[in-house]
């Protein structure tokens, strides 16, 4: 994690998230060295408004070892994990330049939630970059509807 752009991973960052995973809810990829080459956790969000939302946390995967969809993988097992776990409402937040991390997001359903007109071109232009259509009334509806965000 220190090594990718997240900003310190350090003991501080460590032990407020180790606050929030949910039990076996904490997943990594490894090498045949054992190594750890990606990660991504669930993390639980009391977000006042339910109190059963989730959150797809901190997902990164080494340099060495993209472009296998580990990623995909990673965001899988979480999705799955807490839903397991009983939570009702699926987000994450991630920012605009992050196109292997949106695209995987997209692929495997999570909708944007769009709350500003500089997010809408945000997400616009993202799209164009991924070729992914932008639809942002379905989106909305989708998220009126409960589908994970
Ligand atoms: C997000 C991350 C884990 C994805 O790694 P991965 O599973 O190996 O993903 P891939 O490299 O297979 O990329 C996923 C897709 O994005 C596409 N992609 C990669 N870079 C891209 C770019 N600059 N523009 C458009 N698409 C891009 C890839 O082509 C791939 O699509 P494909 O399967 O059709 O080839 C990894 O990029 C990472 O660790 N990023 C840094 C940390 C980060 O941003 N985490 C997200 C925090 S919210």
């Amino acid at each position: 994690m220190a090594r990718l752009d997240f900003g310190p991973w350090d003991e501080a960052q460590l032990a407020y998230n180790l606050n929030k995973i949910i039990p076996e809810g904490w997943f990594f990829v490894t090498d045949s060295s054992r190594r750890i080459v990606a990660t991504a956790m669930c993390l639980h969000n009391y977000s006042g408004q339910s109190p059963f939302t989730g959150d797809l946390g901190w997902l990164a995967c080494h340099a060495d070892h993209r472009g296998k969809s580990l990623g995909l993988a990673l965001c899988a097992r979480v999705t799955q994990r807490l839903l397991e776990a009983g939570y009702t409402t699926i987000q994450l937040h991630t920012e605009y330049f992050r196109l292997p991390a949106i695209t995987t997001y997209l692929r495997i359903g999570f909708v944007p939630l769009i709350t500003s007109s500089e997010a809408s071109s945000l997400w616009e232009e993202a799209c164009t970059r991924l070729n992914w259509r932008f639809t942002p009334v379905i989106w909305q509806r989708q998220t009126q509807q409960g589908a994970c965000r």
